[in-house]
């Protein structure tokens, strides 16, 4: 398998095939994630809840988004690295957006994401373009605006919803995004979208019919369990088997069966 590129998934979008994104936020997660063929890697600012405890991603910054981007980087070969960048990282100025983006470029990511629509997120998406920052977009539910929503809501519910959701992609693709993560959108709506659209889509809770899914891996591996959304799914019970291992650890050194003569010096 080759690297992938913009490239490649505008190529599996025009072929009508599906690519799959998952999260990483470590090397070793993201080193299985690229031998099992996953296509893109997300670096997602959903590590300030499942990796670092937080409530909300509000509280991440760019500090800590460089040294996970560094992380996932280093065990990557094939799949393709994007960095969610941080609240507050591209919303102040152009320059400063650019110069943040630009970091995670430094650290190894292969392009960034950022939320919303808005005529200043249109002339940051063009200005990271020009500089050889491949952006990929997100609508819809953007979690960095879940004070202004009002909460997790499924936004793009009406006839409406759904063509301003489609205008704002569009728009996003005219400036030069290469991808548009969609976030609880209902299936017919992002379905619509993605039909009127030439770059692919990324199904977050957003049904069958975008070009690609996406799912935290925590929720995929079973890892986190403080929630789970309703449309994410569960392939493995990692919280379980950690603790299981942590156990059987504990009782060994507790009765003496670890280490074993041919685990010492
Ligand atoms: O932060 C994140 O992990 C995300 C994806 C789930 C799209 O934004």
């Amino acid at each position: 398998m080759s690297k992938v590129t913009v490239k490649t998934i505008q190529k599996i979008k025009d072929s009508g095939e599906k690519f799959s994104v998952l999260t990483a936020y470590d090397y070793s997660t993201a080193k299985y994630l690229d031998e099992a063929g996953i296509d893109v890697i997300l670096i997602g600012d959903s590590l300030a809840m499942v990796a670092l405890g937080y409530e909300t991603t509000h509280s991440v910054g760019v500090d800590e988004m460089k040294i996970f981007t560094r992380a996932v980087a280093k065990g990557v070969k094939n799949a393709m690295v994007i960095t969610d960048m941080p609240f507050l990282s591209y919303h102040t100025d152009i320059s400063s957006a650019v110069k943040n983006c630009g970091e995670m470029i430094k650290c190894g990511a292969n392009g960034v994401k950022i939320e919303g629509y808005s005529e200043y997120i249109l002339s940051v998406v063009k200005r990271l373009v020009e500089t050889g920052i491949p952006v990929m977009g997100h609508l819809g539910f953007t979690p960095q605006f879940l004070n202004t929503l009002g909460g997790y809501k499924i936004q793009g519910k009406t006839k409406e919803a759904a063509k301003e959701i489609l205008k704002q992609a569009k728009e996003l693709e005219k400036a030069g995004a290469f991808s548009i993560v969609l976030e609880m959108v209902p299936q017919d709506a992002a379905k619509y979208i993605t039909e009127n659209l030439t770059i692919p889509t990324i199904s977050c809770g957003a049904g069958k019919f975008c070009t690609a899914q996406v799912l935290v891996s925590d929720d995929v591996f079973g890892k986190y369990s403080d929630f789970t959304p309703k449309f994410a799914r569960k392939y493995g019970d990692m919280k379980e088997f950690i603790i299981n291992c942590a156990k059987e650890f504990d009782s060994d050194v507790k009765s003496g069966k670890f280490p074993n003569d041919k685990e010492i010096f």
